[in-house]
């Protein structure tokens, strides 16, 4: 594995920003992106396309929906199936309210923290990884590790302002609210890998700010500590 100066870590909930910063982040230092997010949604993608039942959830087929999925990344960090990208399939709403349940089962964590861990060892001159558990599961010895967070309604806003912008349906804020929630809860009441802030990582509220301030923000931490 790369050392650990190379390797900056965001995890946050739902909403907080970490992916447009993380990517933004990795692009000014001139690292590899890895958007964790995505793997999940592609085992979920796998399980849904196989017919796993997801509630309740048939925690076996979802591993062999996986294993027979073949996911893997590409060089740019992009998920693939069977070699396919699949960014296209995995951020409507059927992998969203899947990916949960998906993402609670251990031997899915296992085998994507694996795959993590191999892509951050060939991720020259350093890597970005954004997910949930990159500080306190996949990579606790990255020297640079954030937790970026927000307050639920702000998170909510973005969230409906995306899908808009993005062409899609959006649910008004109350019932996106109520969905993040909702996430927020599975993702943090799990017992594999959940939802939480690693002992020494720094935390930011982004609610007030730009996702560009966060990013000049970051990218201040790393030059004072390097
Ligand atoms: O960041 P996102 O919304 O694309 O993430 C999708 C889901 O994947 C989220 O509900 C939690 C899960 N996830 C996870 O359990 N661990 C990660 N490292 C990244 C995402």
């Amino acid at each position: 594995m790369a050392g650990d100066e190379s390797i900056v870590t965001i995890d946050g909930p739902a909403g907080s920003g970490k992916t447009t910063v993380a990517r933004n982040v990795a692009q000014r230092l001139g690292f590899r992106f890895l958007d964790t997010g995505a793997m999940y949604r592609a085992a979920a993608l796998a399980a849904l396309d196989r017919g796993v039942s997801l509630d309740p959830l048939d925690a076996a087929g979802a591993v062999s929906a996986l294993r027979a999925a073949d996911l893997s990344l590409a060089e740019d960090g992009a998920v693939t199936l069977g070699g396919a990208s699949v960014e296209d399939r995995i951020r409507g709403p059927e992998v969203t309210r899947a990916v949960s349940a998906v993402a609670a089962v251990p031997e899915v964590r296992r085998q994507l923290t694996e795959l993590q861990r191999r892509f951050a060892a060939r991720a020259h001159p350093g890597l970005v990884a954004e997910g949930r558990d990159m500080a306190t599961v996949v990579f606790p010895c990255a020297s640079h590790r954030f937790y970026l967070d927000a307050s639920v309604a702000e998170r909510a806003r973005r969230r409906v302002e995306e899908l808009r912008q993005h062409g899609g349906e959006a649910p008004g804020i109350e019932a996106m609210i109520a969905l993040i929630r909702a996430r927020d809860e599975k993702d943090a009441g799990r017992e594999a890998a959940p939802l939480c802030i690693g002992r020494g990582v720094r935390v930011i509220d982004t609610t007030a700010l730009a996702l560009d301030e966060v990013v000049e923000r970051i990218l201040a931490e790393l030059g004072a500590r390097q």
